[in-house]
This record gives C-alpha cells, sequence and structure tokens, in this order.
C-alpha cells in the first residue's frame, strides 16, 4: 500500500459542511487525522430558515468513524464566531474550506435586491469574514491553505444566474490577491469551479448525470491543493465527474495603436482583428506592460482611419 497523504494534528474548517460538497470534504480530512470544525446553518438551499441538525449529523458520522470534529451553526456572514470554535475546540486552524453557499435563481428582468444581496452576503462577505478570522492565526504559524469555491456560472455566465456569477466570479479575485498576499508566509490560496451532485443541482440535472457527479470526486483536488506538500497557490481549477483541469487566462495579440491625434475610434476598427487574434496567445499572471507598449507604438506610423466597405458610398469613419 502506498502512503497516504495525511493532515494529523491540524484543523481543518469546511464552511457548509452539512451535506453534499462540505460533507464529503469533511468526511475525508476527518479520515486522515486531522481536527474538524463542521459549520453549518443549516437553511434551505435558497438561505432561507436554519438549525442544528446538519452539522450534527457530520459531525456524529465523524466521531462514529473515530475522529475529532466539532459542529458550528453560524452563518459564514460571522466567520469569526466559525474560526473561534475551531481556536477553542483544537486550539489551530490550518486550512479554511470556504464552501458554504446558496443559490437564488431568477432571471434578472424579476431580480430583487433581496436575491442580490443575500448572495453576495453568503457567498462574497461569508468567504471574507471566514478569511479575515483565519488570516492572523495562519500569519503566526507560517502556514494556511485556503479553498475558495467559484463556479462555472461566474466563469462563464449562466441564465438566470446574475447574483449568483457575481459572487461566483468574486471568489476568483479575491484568492488571486489573497494569495499574493499570503506567498510570503506559506499560505496558500486556491479556487475551484465543482460540479457534483447535491441538492443545488438535484432539481436541474436527471439522476443519470448526477450519478456521475459525485462529491468525493472532487475531494481528492481539494486534498492535494490543502496538503502541506502543496505549492500550488493562485490557481483556478474545474472539477467534477472525475475530470480536474486548471483554468487560466488567455492574452490575444492586441491592437497596438500610436497615441497620437490619429487614435480614433476608426483607426481601432481598422486593426479590430487582432484584439480578437488568439493565434498567438500569451497567458498572463499580471496586467499587461502598457508602458513598454506604448513606447513600441511611438515607433508605429500614423493611425489609419478605417474605411467602411459596407456602404454605398465608401465613407472613412475616424
Ligand atoms: P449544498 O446546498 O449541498 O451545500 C451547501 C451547504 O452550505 C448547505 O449545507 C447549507 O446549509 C450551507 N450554508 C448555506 N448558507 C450558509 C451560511 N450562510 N452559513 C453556513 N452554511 C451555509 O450545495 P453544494 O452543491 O454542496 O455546494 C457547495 C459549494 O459549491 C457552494 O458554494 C456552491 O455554490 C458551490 N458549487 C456547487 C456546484 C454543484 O454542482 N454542486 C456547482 C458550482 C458551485
Amino acid at each position: 500500500a502506498g502512503q497516504q497523504l495525511r493532515y494529523d494534528g491540524q484543523t481543518v474548517v469546511v464552511t457548509g459542511a452539512g451535506g453534499g460538497l462540505g460533507k464529503a470534504y469533511a468526511l475525508f480530512f476527518a479520515s486522515r487525522g486531522a481536527n474538524i470544525v463542521v459549520n453549518d446553518l443549516g437553511g434551505s438551499f435558497k438561505g432561507e430558515g436554519g438549525g442544528s441538525s446538519a452539522a450534527d449529523k457530520v459531525v456524529n458520522e465523524i466521531k462514529a468513524a473515530g475522529g475529532k470534529a466539532v459542529a458550528n451553526y453560524n452563518s459564514v456572514e460571522d466567520g469569526d464566531k466559525i474560526i473561534d470554535t475551531a481556536i477553542e475546540a483544537f486550539g489551530r486552524i490550518d486550512v479554511l474550506i470556504n464552501n458554504a453557499g446558496i443559490l437564488r435563481d431568477i432571471s434578472f428582468k424579476n431580480m430583487k435586491d433581496q436575491d442580490w444581496d443575500l448572495i453576495m452576503k453568503v457567498h462574497v462577505v461569508g468567504a471574507y469574514k471566514c478569511a479575515r478570522a483565519a488570516f492572523p492565526h495562519f500569519r503566526k504559524q507560517k502556514y494556511g491553505r485556503v479553498i475558495n469555491t467559484a463556479s462555472a456560472a461566474g466563469l462563464f455566465g449562466s441564465f438566470g444566474q446574475t447574483n449568483y456569477s457575481a459572487a461566483k466570479l468574486a471568489q476568483v479575485g479575491f484568492t488571486e490577491s489573497l494569495a499574493k498576499e499570503g506567498l510570503k508566509y506559506n499560505i496558500l490560496c486556491n479556487t475551484i469551479a465543482p460540479i457534483a451532485a447535491s441538492r443545488m443541482t438535484a432539481t436541474v440535472m436527471p439522476p443519470e448525470v448526477l450519478e456521475n457527479l459525485k462529491p468525493e470526486w472532487v475531494v481528492p483536488l481539494v486534498a492535494v491543493l490543502t496538503h502541506q506538500s502543496s505549492e500550488e497557490t493562485g490557481s483556478i481549477f474545474e472539477v467534477g465527474g472525475g475530470h480536474i483541469a486548471k483554468i487560466r487566462w488567455e492574452r490575444s495579440k492586441g491592437a497596438l495603436l500610436r497615441a497620437d491625434d490619429t487614435f480614433t475610434p476608426g483607426a481601432l476598427l481598422k486593426k479590430w482583428e487582432n484584439v480578437s487574434d488568439f493565434s498567438e496567445p500569451s497567458y498572463p499572471t499580471g496586467p499587461a506592460n502598457f508602458m513598454e507598449l506604448l513606447e513600441d507604438a511611438q515607433q508605429l506610423p500614423p493611425n489609419p482611419p478605417s474605411e467602411n466597405i459596407g456602404l454605398k458610398d465608401k465613407v472613412v469613419l475616424v
């Protein structure tokens, strides 16, 4: 038998661990020696109601298998209380998995402020509050692992999910910056966009599809990223159905215009093809070096105006 990736003596906080993906993470880390804070508000998938039974059940399951776990019933909006539970029960926190989430799907036309605000509170404020409370501990011990949970809806858009998409892509920006701030302290932060069968997807996917989207199949990626041997940070992963892939930005060749009085909309139209020319892509981890580009552009001849060939009388657009 090979050697297991272990988390002995570490404390893992999993938010929204009363079911779905969070429960799968909690059971796994407990089985590999970690102390678990099983956080769950116990509400509906729309963010209504609450109760202690969702978290309690998972804690009982972990304990029955010989593991160590405590429950926390706070909303992630009160992330400091969740982290307090970890410190009080186990004296430390090593891994934070921001997983709690709800849906308020509705077409944009019918979106109410409440639908928007609640999604922002749980996903954006929630991830912030938990990470903010964990961060001083991570810094002090020069060790921390954070997983933030995005979604394909955030990366690619999804009908009826403008609120959720905004909140989910926010995880990417949050994670990128946190990864930069944490690097020096061995605080590694990554974003995952999972797909898995849960109560969240139960109503939108047929059973035979759901059968091949086991939450347990997302666990290995999270396990690798949060292990002490990991060096991965600031990355985005798509994970589901046994497929694990990285997602990154791609920059086109781009149009380069000389910045003078010929820098007009018409001149841009003339070079529009270059804006979306991905034949020589680059994969940026930061903004383009515009100072360098500006210098290159100064070497160019004046920009040509664009010719609109579609019109009967040829019009030159500037
Ligand atoms: P789930 O509904 O089974 O689990 C989410 C858990 O979070 C629930 O147990 C819920 O009670 C808890 N929760 C909700 N609001 C909370 C709050 N304010 N404080 C504490 N706990 C709270 O859903 P699932 O599918 O396991 O989702 C986990 C994460 O993965 C979510 O962030 C979700 O947006 C994300 N995700 C899931 C996808 C999927 O295919 N299942 C797709 C893309 C993203």
